[in-house]
């Protein structure tokens, strides 16, 4: 069906893998109007409760824009391929349904991007992450010199973009950018359990988290006002009532998403 991507559903987990190995699963134009229909995917098939972004191969993940696609861009086209990039990255910051990043090797420039837009990011001990845009005379397009400021703070943020450093996986889990670092057989077995977790909880609770979450770093939203809303907004489902009753008939909660 894809032809820069495989998919397989796990047990209600769409595991997303960038295929193109011999390039670094480098993000070409193709792959990223892929990602916008796996992305649709994600949101529309109800048999998908959670994704999993991870890069074929053991050396990367993704390890940047594919640099070939730069060399005849004139302005207006780079404009194009930076709000595309956008619009799909946004739609995955905003899914939802959690979709975490499995990083197995290199997550540079438009690597480092996608992993940032995912929820949060398990890496292997392998990993690096980098914006080494300057590099090429070029900035991070995909939403980068935001994501990683919100993620790391500002004077991190700038050094890694203004001096294309890689951060190795211990690094980058220190300086917030990563939630755990295992081992390369042990990194899509940890990013299932952690999505399985999630699967036992509230469905809408958890889009209303994400929702909330991204509100907070909105800078035209009062994160608070949005928090009382959907907070409201929970005492009219089915599965507030279903997990207040459990919880006091000292059960398992068994939540619909209704
Ligand atoms: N765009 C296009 N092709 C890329 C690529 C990218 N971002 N990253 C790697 N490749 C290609 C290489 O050109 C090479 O192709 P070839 O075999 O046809 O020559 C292949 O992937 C393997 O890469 P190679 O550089 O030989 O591997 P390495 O192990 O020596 O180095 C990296 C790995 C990731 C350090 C190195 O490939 C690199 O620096 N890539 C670019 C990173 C970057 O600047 N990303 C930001 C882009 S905005």
């Amino acid at each position: 069906m894809y032809q820069t991507l495989s998919t397989q559903l796990d047990n209600h987990i769409l595991i997303i893998t960038i295929n193109r190995p011999d390039k670094m699963n480098a993000l070409n134009q193709l792959m990223m109007a892929e990602l916008g229909l796996v992305v649709d995917e994600i949101y529309s098939n109800k048999d998908i409760k959670g994704a999993i972004f991870t890069g074929a191969g053991e050396k990367a993940f993704v390890a940047g824009a594919d640099i070939s696609e730069f060399l005849s861009l004139s302005p207006k086209q780079g404009e194009e391929l930076a709000k595309s990039g956008h619009v799909v990255f946004h739609r995955i910051e905003n899914s939802p349904k959690p979709i975490i990043a499995a990083v197995n090797g290199f997550a540079l420039g438009g690597g480092c991007e996608l992993a940032m837009a995912c929820h949060f990011r398990i890496a292997s001990d392998n990993a690096k992450f980098g914006q080494p845009e300057v590099n090429l005379g070029l900035i991070p397009g995909y939403g980068g010199t935001q994501r990683l400021t919100q993620l790391v703070g500002k004077g991190k943020a700038l050094e890694l973009m203004m001096t294309a450093d890689m951060l190795t996986a211990h690094e980058a889990q220190s300086w917030g950018l990563v939630n755990h670092v295992v081992t390369q057989a042990e990194l899509l077995p940890k990013a299932l359990s952690i999505l399985q977790k999630i699967q036992t909880k509230a469905p809408l609770a958890i889009a209303r988290v994400v929702k909330c979450v991204n509100t907070a770093l909105d800078k035209d939203q009062d994160g608070f006002e949005t928090e009382i809303k959907e907070f409201a907004a929970s005492f009219a489902t089915k599965d507030l009532q279903e997990g207040a009753e459990a919880f006091i008939q000292k059960r398992k909660a068994n939540f619909t998403g209704e």
